[in-house]
């Protein structure tokens, strides 16, 4: 069958155009952060996740079916061997407009300039606190200097945007808000608050007790800093303002109190090769055994691909207040 038969663009069945891939490269992470994994952790064997040829085939495909921009998520993908060398075969697909990472921010220091070279064009790092003792109480193993370093060596390389990751916990790093915007605006930076996510058992915190909403944070903000209200969006799920007289950008993603699940223009392949439909859903189709069934045939891998638009969900229903529903952590996905 000829390849002009297919569609170029992936359109389901609510009418929502697909052209947003989110790759987890590795479930592995240098850090444990509270709200992300447990504190004992069991991570994939080798054989059970994408080679990296693999995964530049899956992306290859995407892109053929008007996928056009690219986020690299984990685990930490950093910490994944051989991922620049991945980065830039992805900055060489010509039809893709954005090649993009998320990071834990601690291996930046020295990667940031490859990174730049290799064709990624804005980097979202996640730090959810300025305050070292907190930040290695939150991500138990991390270092925050390690962190700032690496956020100092993104900036020197000259990325489009910068944007910073804070999931906000209540009696945790509340508090912190106007300080971490202050952090922002000071470099120059964007960055988003997010609600956190009942994803994965954790025993942590109680995550109904620690839901601290989008509207907290932006009265809590009011109160030192001007927001106003911006219609710039990124193909991501924030809301932005713009912080006065600077170039910073605030973003809320608000999964609980703004359902922004309408407007939901992606799919998440994870490191084992599950194409996710959905964040807060477990429907997925397994593309590792697609490609490893019918290798080089790329008409049946895009079809099934294809095929998969018919059960993506209409919306996540998160509930904060219960056991999850979704025993996959936010590592399996990266976000
Ligand atoms: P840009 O807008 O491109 O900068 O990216 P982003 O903010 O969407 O991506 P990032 O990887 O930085 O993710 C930030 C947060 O948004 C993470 O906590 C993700 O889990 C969350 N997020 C991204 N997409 C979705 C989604 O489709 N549904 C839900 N519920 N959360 C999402
Ligand atoms: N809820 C919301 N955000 C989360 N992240 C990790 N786990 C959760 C969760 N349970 C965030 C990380 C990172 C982004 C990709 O997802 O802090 O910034
Ligand atoms: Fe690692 Fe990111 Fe999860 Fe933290 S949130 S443990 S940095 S994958």
């Amino acid at each position: 069958m000829s390849q002009s038969f297919y569609p170029s663009q992936l359109i389901d069945r609510f009418g929502r155009k697909v052209d947003y891939l989110r790759i987890s490269i590795t479930d592995r992470c240098d850090f444990r952060c509270v709200y992300c994994m447990a504190e004992d952790m069991t991570f994939l064997p080798r054989a059970q996740i994408l080679s990296l040829e693999e995964i530049h085939q899956l992306a290859i495909a995407f892109a053929e079916l008007g996928v056009t921009k690219i986020r690299i998520t984990g685990g930490e993908p950093l910490v994944r061997k051989g991922a620049l060398e991945l980065l830039e075969k992805l900055g060489q697909i010509e039809s893709l407009n954005e090649l993009v990472l998320t990071t834990n921010g601690s291996q930046l220091a020295s990667t940031a300039q490859a990174l730049k070279k290799a064709g990624v064009k804005r980097i979202n790092i996640s730090l959810d606190t300025l305050d070292a003792d907190k930040f290695k109480a939150i991500t138990r193993t991390g270092d925050l200097q390690q962190v700032l370093s690496g956020i100092a060596a993104a900036k020197s390389a000259k990325f489009e945007r910068l944007k910073i990751n804070s999931v906000i916990l209540k009696n945790r790093n509340h508090h912190e808000v106007c300080g971490l915007v202050q952090f922002a605006v000071d470099n120059e930076i964007d960055i988003s608050f997010i609600e956190e996510m009942p994803l994965g058992i954790i025993n942590e915190h109680n995550r109904g007790a620690a839901y601290y909403s989008s509207n907290e944070i932006r009265s809590d903000l009011a109160k030192r800093f001007q927001l106003i209200a911006s219609i710039e969006k990124t193909g991501g799920p924030s809301n932005y303002f713009k912080v006065a007289d600077s170039s910073t950008r605030v973003g809320f993603i608000s999964p609980h109190s703004e359902n922004f699940c309408h407007t939901c223009n992606r799919v998440r392949l994870t490191a084992e090769g599950r194409l996710l439909l959905c964040l807060g859903n477990e429907h997925s189709v397994d593309l590792k055994h697609i490609i490893r069934s019918h290798p080089g045939n790329s008409a049946i891998l895009k079809k099934s691909i294809i095929d998969s638009m018919q059960i993506k969900p209409e919306k996540h229903e998160f509930k904060l207040h219960e056991q999850p529903v979704i025993l996959r952590h936010m590592n399996m996905t990266g976000g």
